[in-house]
């Protein structure tokens, strides 16, 4: 029987994973904070393709949640065949005005989290000889764009790593690397995306679909959309100096709207 958990599934990218899994007979455990957005994705999944649910609520922000999750996927009795690590948030400010525990609790959930759930899921696997890790990671993480760009690239990185690993032990792993995608990410993070042209928006299916196929032709790297598979290209290729000039007058914008927004509520 396979079991996919993933975190975070309920809207977005998450969702999108757990829709396609759950059409391919998966049985689903899935992870965030809220129970009742948890528990009526159960329901639904449970009554539109006939899978079994698991909920686990999680903050994985806090080090003892993060670590009863691992201890699912550690359960040998209970195999966890796929693991989807896609839960993440923006912060939408510059270190220079971002609060040390908001800096702290990104890290944990978009670096230490997707550490500790992989290693606890993939002995497992490498010992039945198949199974899927997915790290839902992000352009991003090509740029420099803070904590969030910082984590990311962690993730990136630690995936292409992992597949090394992994060569020849029937366990498969691929950094899905999306560019702007619609979902609720930007709106939590109070980005306005308004400027952002048509071209520049990837749907969630697209995504998914690609990660899915990269997955299949053993790719560590997914980047959906000819637009991001020809940007990742020079991101990862040119010269750093060029990304780093306009992200660099970006932060000096953000910096002085983040100061003279101050400055009218001292007013
Ligand atoms: N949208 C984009 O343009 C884009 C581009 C590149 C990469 N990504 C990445 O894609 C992933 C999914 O984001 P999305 O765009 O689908 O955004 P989303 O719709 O806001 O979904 C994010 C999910 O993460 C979960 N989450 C956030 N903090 C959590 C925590 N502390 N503990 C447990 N779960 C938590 C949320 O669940 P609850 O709130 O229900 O707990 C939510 O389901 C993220 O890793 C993001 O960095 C997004």
């Amino acid at each position: 029987m396979a079991t996919a958990l993933i975190t975070g599934p309920k809207s977005g990218i998450g969702r999108g994973f757990t829709d396609a899994l759950a059409r391919k007979g998966f049985d689903l455990v899935l992870v965030s904070r809220n129970w009742e957005r948890l528990s009526s994705l159960a329901t639904e999944m449970s009554s539109t393709y006939g899978v079994g649910t698991e909920v686990i609520v999680a903050d994985l922000s806090s080090r003892s949640d993060t670590d009863r999750v691992a201890a699912r996927l550690g359960d040998r009795g209970r195999p966890v065949t796929t693991l989807v690590n896609n839960a993440g948030f923006g912060l939408n400010r510059s270190f220079l005005n971002s609060s040390i525990d908001d800096e702290q609790r990104s890290v944990d959930v978009m670096v230490t989290a997707v550490l500790r759930l992989t290693h606890a899921v993939v002995p497992g696997m490498v010992d039945r000889g198949t199974g899927m890790v997915v790290n839902v990671s992000s352009v991003a993480g090509w740029l420099t764009g803070g904590t969030y760009s910082a984590s990311k690239a962690w993730v990136t990185v630690f995936t292409e790593s992992l597949a090394l690993d992994l060569q020849g032990t029937g366990v498969r792993t691929t950094a899905v690397c999306p560019g702007f995608v619609h979902t609720e990410f930007h709106e939590r993070a109070g980005i306005d995306m308004s400027s952002l042209p048509d071209f520049m928006w990837l749907d969630v299916d697209q995504v998914v679909a690609q990660a899915f196929t990269d997955l299949a032709r053993g790719r560590p790297i997914s980047v959906a959309g000819g637009q991001y598979r020809l940007a990742s290209r020079l991101l990862r290729h040119g010269p750093r100096a060029f990304t780093n000039l306009a992200l660099g007058a970006r932060n000096r914008t953000r910096r002085q709207g983040s100061r003279e927004a101050g400055d009218r509520a001292e007013g």
